[in-house]
């Protein structure tokens, strides 16, 4: 799987802003979803060993396990509960790491990604089931204390609605 995610991330790197904002050099934490970076006013740089996911970032990343293991968790519930195809589950889990990625995690929040990204997953995933958490108003894979599980296009019309509901911008 490891490997079949680098080829992805080649694959898709023009997915991921180039220069998006003015990125500040230095972590600044997301919010909402995401726990704050410990590394929060320092610049990104390598991860500590135990990152249980986005290891493509680990040579210069915000993250830390606090940022992964959600993450991990996430894409566990999409391929168990949520029967995601493999094409979802990468996309997924690049989405999932996008706060990883030091360019991203250096500009104010919430993360941004390439609209395109967004499509690619909309398509990936329409089979796949998300549910919406009914405190945190987030769309989310669906798990088994869901209630109300519905496909990706029964939460968002587009892949751009699709990634907001997610809390990616
Ligand atoms: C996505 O759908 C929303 C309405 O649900 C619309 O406002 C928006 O323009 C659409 N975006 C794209 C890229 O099609």
């Amino acid at each position: 799987m490891g490997y079949g995610f680098l080829l992805l991330l080649i694959l898709f790197h023009p997915f991921l802003p180039h220069s998006s904002g003015k990125p500040s050099g230095v972590c600044v934490s997301q919010g909402g979803r995401f726990a704050p970076f410990k590394s929060e006013g320092s610049p990104p740089k390598k991860g500590p060993k135990d990152l249980t996911l986005c290891w493509v970032f680990r040579k210069k990343t915000c993250c830390d396990i606090a940022h992964t293991h959600p993450a991990l968790l996430s894409v566990r519930k999409l391929a168990s509960t949520g029967e995601a195809s493999q094409e979802c589950l990468h996309l997924w889990e690049l989405l999932e790491c996008s706060i990883c990625d030091p360019r991203v995690g250096t500009r104010p929040g919430p993360p941004l990604v390439c609209a395109s990204l967004c499509e690619r997953i909309f398509e990936a995933c329409s089979n796949a089931y998300f549910s919406m958490d009914v405190k945190t108003q987030l769309l989310a894979p669906c798990g088994v204390n869901d209630f109300v599980c519905g496909r990706a296009a029964e939460w968002a019309s587009n892949g751009t609605d699709l990634c907001a509901a997610a809390v990616f911008e």
